[in-house]
């Protein structure tokens, strides 16, 4: 009894200082990474500055940070704007090993600079690793002005409307700034190399050392203040509502969809103030800002649609059920005829933004769904509500329309809305619903790129669908507000 008892203690003692050692060992190893990055950190990187100046023009350039999980936004970007403006002189700086790869195999220039561990997947705002990728942005723009370049540093979630770089025409300024809500941004501005500007951004850098749960906007804020109160900073404000942020572009300016609102006098949008990459994206395709045509996005010459309505106001408690069931079944009925589902606009129920409120309002799935969580299960399997009327969709998928049928079923749906005339009506030889062999039979023959259905609330067979499919769906609608959070 005693013994064992010894035995315990002693047992007990060993593991405190291991615990002990090893809580040390890691803060000093913590304590070595750091010292290490910070000493390296602070030299002038050569290579660098030999890719900036090959790709700078007339001393100017066009600078952004990306990593692998954000490519999707660099090919965009390059090709809603860069390409579009005729911008040769920008550079996409790399902070993994894969990213210039990528880039380079697609003809973009990209120098690869600094490894991020966490550059492979998208860091959504507010985490520790998107902090740390925000911070390499003051680094890499120092970098330029260390060389005698003006910079224009642009987040990868920006659309260019009109060519920004004619704009920047203040000679005596060191740096014009873009505004993010009530604060500079510093995912979009133009720097000189001017003494105020690199004392800026070397400040700003070095507070990312003392400071690294701090975003590069929030280190370069408080310092922009001091340094232009004490009259050693020369700033423009660049207009908010010519260089509208997230919330100023769609929110404020009640813009859903592509066309709505124009706005002449934007000369870039700021895809920010939603939460995660998926958003982002569906937020751009629905507004008519998206170009990346990876994997034949959208110049698919082969690939095969399908379109449904929402027509009928079930009322505020069952019409996002129906609607939601409807989505459901394109998916399911997508899945057997190997067709792309191309979203409906849905009513706007869960939606409490002002734009939400015309009598006709309609809403996309980004306002009520997380797209995140909806993109987990699905993404690739649908295309944006807009789809259609993009110009790099082939002009052949656009004109080849199935007729418009109509899936009868009495029993799902209480009112179902009565079809119009000239639908093609399908019944359904079981009460419970169309079967998954009544579809293939009755649509797996149509030729058409785009299959029609005036709605899809009727019921399916589900004992006899894919299971997993049926389980995508289930986990694939996480509710959530426009912002997507929580
Ligand atoms: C930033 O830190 C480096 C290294 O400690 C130092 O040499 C430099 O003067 C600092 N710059 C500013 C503007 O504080
Ligand atoms: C960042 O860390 C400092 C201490 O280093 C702390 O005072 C501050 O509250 C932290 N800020 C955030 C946003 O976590
Ligand atoms: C399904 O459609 C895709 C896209 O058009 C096509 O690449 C694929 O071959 C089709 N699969 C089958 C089994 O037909
Ligand atoms: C309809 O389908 C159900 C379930 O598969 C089946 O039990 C029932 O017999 C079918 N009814 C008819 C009329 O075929
Ligand atoms: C295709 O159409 C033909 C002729 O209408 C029909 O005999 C055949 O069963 C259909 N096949 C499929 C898979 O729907």
């Amino acid at each position: 009894m005693k013994r064992s008892r010894v035995r315990l203690f002693k047992a007990l003692v060993s593991c405190i200082l291991l615990y002990t050692a090893i809580i040390y060992w890691k803060k000093d190893e913590q304590r070595n990474i750091n010292f290490e990055a910070k000493t390296h950190m602070y030299d002038p990187d050569i290579l660098l500055h030999e890719a900036m100046k090959s790709r700078a023009l007339n001393g100017i350039i066009v600078l952004s940070s990306v990593d692998s999980g954000y490519l999707e936004m660099a090919v965009n970007l390059y090709a809603t704007s860069f390409t579009r403006f005729n911008i040769e002189n920008y550079l996409f700086v790399g902070s993994d090993p894969d990213i210039c790869a990528a880039l380079s195999g697609l003809r973009i220039a990209c120098h690869s600079y600094i490894h991020d561990p966490d550059g492979r997947t998208p860091s959504n705002y507010n985490t520790k690793a998107f902090k740390r990728k925000t911070q390499l942005k003051t680094k890499i723009v120092l970098e330029a002005l260390r060389i005698g370049l003006k910079a224009l540093i642009t987040d990868l979630d920006i659309v260019f409307l009109k060519n920004p770089l004619p704009q920047f025409t203040c000679e005596r300024c060191d740096i014009e700034l873009s505004d993010d809500v009530g604060k500079g941004n510093s995912g979009f501005y133009f720097a000189r190399p001017a003494p105020g500007a690199v004392e800026l951004h070397e400040r700003t850098w070095n507070m990312s050392f003392t400071r690294p749960n701090l975003t590069n906007q929030q280190a370069l804020n408080p310092i922009v203040s001091r340094m232009r109160a004490a009259g050693r900073l020369t700033v423009v404000d660049l207009d908010k509502e010519m260089y509208p942020n997230g919330r100023v572009y769609f929110t404020e300016g009640r813009r859903m969809f592509k066309g709505d609102n124009p706005c002449p006098d934007c000369i870039i949008v700021h895809n920010n103030w939603i939460v995660s990459l998926a958003a982002k994206i569906y937020r751009f395709k629905e507004s008519g800002l998206w170009k990346n045509d990876a994997d034949k996005y959208f110049s698919s010459e082969d690939r095969k649609y399908l379109t449904f309505d929402l027509p009928k106001d079930f009322g505020e408690t069952k019409t996002g059920r129906w609607e939601r069931m409807a989505l459901g079944n394109a998916f399911i009925i997508g899945d057997i005829l190997n067709r792309t589902v191309i979203l409906p606009r849905f009513h706007c129920y869960s939606c409490k933004l002002e734009m939400c409120k015309m009598p006709d309002a309609r809403c996309h799935l980004g306002i009520s769904y997380k797209m995140e969580k909806f993109d987990v299960q699905l993404k690739g399997r649908y295309r944006e509500s807009v789809f259609l009327s993009h110009d790099m969709v082939p002009l052949g998928i656009k004109k080849s329309l199935s007729p418009v049928y109509f899936i009868e079923s009495g029993t799902t749906v209480d009112e179902p809305p009565a079809p119009p005339d000239g639908v093609q009506k399908v019944i359904p030889n079981n009460e419970s619903g169309v079967s998954v062999r009544d579809i293939k039979r009755r649509f797996g023959n149509r030729t058409e790129s785009v299959l029609r259905f005036h709605s899809l609330y009727a019921g399916l067979k589900y004992d006899e669908c894919d299971k997993d499919m049926l389980n995508k769906l289930k986990l694939a609608f996480g509710r959530s507000d426009f912002l997507q959070h929580p």
